[in-house]
């Protein structure tokens, strides 16, 4: 996801720069850039793809003595990952990074252009330098100029600006997006998005809250509050550790990429969710002409997200899907049919036997599409279309946020196909959306939720095994679930669909035997309440998991009641990740590098 940096100070504009970037790397980006302003001049650089792009770039630039710097690593969301849309943006004396969403650029965009400015790249941050550039006219001073400016914005940011109207000068802002001013004894000051930058560069730091702004000079640092009182800025010691820094206060990289999910489901969606309908900007509708067939192949947690979006195919796009795990179809000769459309899903885009699965598909002739988390992987090159995920890099082996976004994009694929197959109608599509606007507040997590899990965890740590099981979308998630637990417990779980247990494991169920019961009010509550009553009559240890109480259960989390047995889903998921965690926590295990695993298996 995107980063900032900037500086005040002298000699060491470029190197607190850089360094800052690539110590935010680790969350994803695909261009960067900087912008220097010195002696009243600026000099800017910026480069698609890897960092190192960017210092090459700036190789011979040498700014020695006082100047003021912002930076930024771009993920895109609005406009493909370009040098004129990777930022600092420029307005004709000016330039600004940010992070966050304008949500009513679009509006101010079209205001200014109706006033003959013009805009290079096609993101939504372009319009905030073009916004103080015209109050820059008519306010007294530069920095009304960006109270101004803030005033009209909606939505979330982290935003730097820096003008040639000061030349000493950086005005900031934070509102949802997180921005951390950092001061040291020698007067400069450091801004960054998260902490680690500012190791090494800042004694202390402010963390700015949401409706903060102000500016800082060799000499100042303002700050005023959302009511626009000026505030006495409050410093805490910055943390040493660098790794402990990345982490945000989190004690493990996927208790972070947990916590995170709301935000990344939200990138996900950004730009793709309209009032009545869906959009993808990167597919071409005709990528579906003449498709009988979806066929949805991958491994591991992908698969599983594939597994569940092909009941979303079937029932929304009346599309005829079927799922493959990649290392059996190399092998089973598949009847690969032009009429089918072959689709993918890898977080990392390099998987060896999805590669090879993609490879196989194209040269049968098939159409392919990938949804991926890497831009520029193996199979994002490979394949005819792509869809980002935008999850931004997962640090923890064990897949989380991925998850969460390749499910957040298949099911508006789903839709999106539906609208083309006119499956559903305007109001139903409607409906749908207002629950995919819900999904980043159904993966928040109350306190108390996650404490209950904490406590309850202790009671699962041995036993003959665990089963997690579900119906319909919830038996992937069941799949998924237990495909977590093993991975960081190294305990043995299994996912099941609630009506098999019948047909053979629950001659297995005893006390020792744990079963983790997914049972959404949305969806088939009745049937799966009758699958988890049987085994609670032949004592099997129940955990479930469900916004209606249920008294056969030994242990019950309850979930909240949604609108949508999808939004259910999603909630559902985070209390499954969480489990596994904590469990995996109490068995002094590793949590982010479990053993015998990678994050990217590129051999077969
Ligand atoms: C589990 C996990 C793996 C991957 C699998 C496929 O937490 O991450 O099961 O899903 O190895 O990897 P990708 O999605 O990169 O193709």
């Amino acid at each position: 996801m995107c980063g900032i940096v900037g500086f005040v100070g002298t000699n060491k504009v470029k190197d607190v720069l850089l360094d800052g970037l690539k110590e935010l790397e680790y969350r994803g980006y695909d261009s960067a850039g900087i912008a220097v302003l010195q002696d009243k001049e600026f000099s800017s650089y910026k480069a698609v793809g890897k960092l190192d792009n960017l210092v090459q770039k700036v190789a011979d630039f040498d700014p020695k003595g006082f100047a003021i710097g912002i930076g930024h690593t771009r993920w895109a969301t609005h406009g493909k990952p370009t040098e004129l849309n990777a930022h600092p943006h420029l307005g004709d004396a000016s330039y600004v990074v940010h992070n966050g969403i304008i949500e009513n650029y679009q509006e101010i965009k079209n205001e200014l252009m109706a006033e003959g400015t013009h805009f290079l790249s096609q993101t939504d941050t372009e319009v905030i330098v073009h916004l103080f550039e015209k109050y820059l006219a008519t306010e007294a001073t530069p920095f009304e100029a960006f109270q101004k400016t803030l005033a009209k914005l909606e939505g979330a940011y982290a935003i730097l600006l820096a003008t040639k109207s000061m030349p000493d000068t950086i005005f900031f802002a934070k509102n949802g997006s997180p921005m951390i001013v950092g001061v040291n004894d020698e007067g400069e000051k450091v801004f960054a998005s998260s902490d680690a930058p500012l190791i090494g560069h800042a004694k202390d730091v402010i963390y700015l809250g949401d409706g903060e702004y102000g500016f800082v000079s060799p000499t100042a640092l303002e700050l005023f509050d959302k009511r626009h009182q000026r505030v006495k800025p409050s410093l805490t010691p910055l943390p040493t550790s660098k790794l402990s820094a990345q982490k945000e206060g989190y004690r493990f990289f996927m208790e972070k990429e947990i916590y995170e999910q709301s935000d990344v489901i939200s990138d996900a969606m950004l730009g793709r969710l309209q009032d009545e309908s869906i959009n993808f900007d990167e597919l071409d509708p005709t990528l579906f002409d003449g498709i009988n067939e979806i066929k949805l192949c991958a491994c591991g947690t992908s698969y599983h997200s594939a597994l569940a979006s092909s009941y979303l195919f079937e029932r929304y796009a009346k599309v005829r899907t079927s799922v493959e795990i990649a290392s059996e179809l190399r092998y089973k000769e598949p009847l690969l049919l032009k009429d089918t459309l072959f689709v993918v899903i890898s977080q990392s885009g390099e998987t060896a036997d999805t590669l090879e699965t993609l490879k196989m598909a194209k040269a049968a002739g098939l159409k392919t599409l990938v949804i991926c988390n890497v831009d520029n992987s193996s199979m994002v090159r490979l394949a005819d279309a792509s869809i980002l995920t935008r999850a931004g890099i997962e640090k923890g082996v064990a897949s989380t946020k991925a998850f969460a976004t390749q499910m957040t994009v298949f099911w508006m694929l789903a839709l999106y196909v539906s609208q083309l197959r006119n499956t559903l109608s305007i109001e139903k599509i409607k409906d749908q959306i207002h629950a995919l606007r819900e999904v980043p507040n159904s993966v928040k997590i109350d306190d108390n939720l996650h404490e209950k899990i904490r406590r309850l965890s202790k009671r699962y740590l041995h036993g003959h095994g665990f089963f997690f099981i579900g119906r319909d979308v919830f038996f992937p998630l069941a799949l998924e679930g237990a495909l977590k637990l093993k991975e960081i417990t190294y305990l043995h779980a299994e996912g099941y669909p609630s009506g098999e247990m019948k047909h053979g494991p629950i001659a297995m169920a005893d006390p020792e035997l744990f079963t983790i019961a997914l049972m959404p009010k949305g969806l088939l509550y009745d049937k799966t309440k009758s699958n988890v009553e049987e085994l609670s009559a032949r004592d099997s240890t129940i955990c479930a998991i469900s916004p209606v109480t249920f008294d056969k259960a030994d242990d019950f989390i309850q979930t909240k009641e949604h609108g949508h047995y999808m939004l259910e889903f999603f909630e559902m998921m985070v209390v499954l990740q969480l489990l596994s965690m904590e469990i995996s926590v109490r068995l002094g295990n590793d949590v982010d590098m479990p053993r015998n695993l990678a994050k990217s298996v590129t051999v077969e």
